[in-house]
């Protein structure tokens, strides 16, 4: 059924044509077989007429950096955070990433699938029509692929876009005394049977001081690589490893975090063109003040997106307003800046900026009317002002 969306005050979209960010006012908009058909000051009449009373259309959400293949939320571990101990500090003593680990490991497939799919629901309530996903809990082979077909699943049988990542190299299971031998695993078992199943796009290396060195990394992404498994990293969020030069070197599509990245690792990610994907929730939920250093990025010209992060340690929030109310304080981002970098970037970097991320013509009818009239309201009301309805692939969710 045709959908006509009338008496739009204002719509702010990547112009993919123009490249540039364009608001047009008082516009209708014609919505069929999950696509936009036409845009205009007075389009086609459609079946379903909407009046939208005036207000600001948006892009739907391309959140592009989430973990939300878990069981349980780590909601004692928060407490130990908020009696004064650093992410580091329980991540050393045994919690962190490897307290999600049997959780996974123990759930069936379908206990996963159910948590996932209701956090599915949650994102497109909050706008978000697209997402990236990764694995990453499980870090056994078995579990790691069955991670992955939980994803599957989720993304065969829920409306919104879910792109897949491998990242069995998100730390080091308990089993693992020698981390050689488990990097050996990945490359040598993980990825072949990950790659031959076809349920991953990505793969993404947790790069960092503890965790996965810049020799390491390079294995993993360069063996990915030869699987046909495109390459995005972790990088430089605690401290500086190296980690963005080296996503240059890959040439990853993305590096992600960068809250301590160096000047020379901007200006390698710069040069290799390689979308910095910062996650300002992350610095938020850790209680931190590192921003990423956003402001210096654009200057020396890389392209940003912005994402959550959500997963259920450092980062429990999957709300894509929220972060635009973050970048708007914290990285001093503009909210038309913000808006790109949250649908249009975020595309991008997932290789899907021909079918989503722009409101254009035959582009997937991915939309959200906000209950505002001008951009600046969505961050002005905190934490994020409220959304009227979100359309996914043209149908209306709620
Ligand atoms: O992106 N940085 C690595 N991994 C996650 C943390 C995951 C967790 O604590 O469960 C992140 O912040
Ligand atoms: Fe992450």
């Amino acid at each position: 059924m045709a959908t006509h969306l009338t008496n739009l005050g204002s719509l702010l979209s990547w112009d993919s044509k123009e490249r540039c960010i364009k608001t047009r006012e008082n516009i209708e908009i014609l919505l069929d077989d999950g696509v936009i058909k036409e845009i205009g000051d007075s389009t086609e009449k459609g079946e379903n007429i909407i009046d939208c009373s005036q207000k600001l259309v948006t892009p739907g959400f391309v959140d592009s950096h989430t973990h939300p293949v878990f069981l349980c939320g780590r909601e004692d571990e928060y407490r130990q955070r908020v009696s004064g101990m650093s992410y580091q500090e329980i991540a050393e003593s045994g919690g962190g990433i490897q307290s999600s680990i049997d959780g996974v490991r123990n759930a069936s497939v379908e206990e996963l699938r159910e948590r996932v799919s209701n956090r599915m629901d949650s994102f497109l309530e909050l706008g978000t029509t697209t997402v990236e996903a990764k694995s990453g809990y499980g870090l056994s082979t078995e579990s790691e692929l069955k991670s992955l077909e939980v994803l599957d699943l989720v993304s065969r049988s829920h409306e919104i876009d879910i792109v897949p990542t491998f990242m069995g190299a998100h730390t080091f299971p308990p089993e693992y005394s020698d981390r050689g031998t488990y990097v050996d695993l990945i490359c040598e078992e993980m990825i072949p049977a990950v790659s031959e199943q076809g349920i991953a796009k990505y793969c993404d290396v947790f790069c960092e001081k503890g965790y996965f060195d810049l020799d390491q990394t390079t294995r993993i992404l360069d063996t990915g690589k030869q699987n046909n498994l495109l390459p995005r990293v972790h990088a430089d969020e605690f401290q500086d490893s190296g980690a963005a030069e080296l996503a240059a070197e890959l040439e990853c599509v993305s590096a992600d975090h960068l809250m301590a990245v160096s000047d020379i690792g901007i200006r390698s990610l710069a040069e290799k063109n390689v979308t910095a994907t910062i996650l300002p929730g992350t610095t938020f939920f850790l209680g931190s003040h590192q921003y990423a250093p956003v402001k210096k990025m654009v200057e020396r010209g890389v392209s940003i997106a912005l994402a959550t992060d959500f997963n259920p340690g450092s980062s429990h929030l999957q709300s894509m307003p929220f972060v635009l109310v973050l970048a708007c304080l914290y990285l001093n981002m503009s909210i038309e800046e913000a808006l790109i970098a949250s649908t249009w970037q975020g595309a991008v970097s997932l290789g899907m900026e021909r079918q989503v991320g722009s409101i254009e013509v035959d582009k997937k009818a991915d939309l959200i009317i906000w209950d505002v009239e001008k951009p600046i309201e969505i961050v002005y009301s905190c934490p994020g002002a409220k959304i009227k309805h979100v359309f996914k692939n043209g149908n209306q969710i709620f």
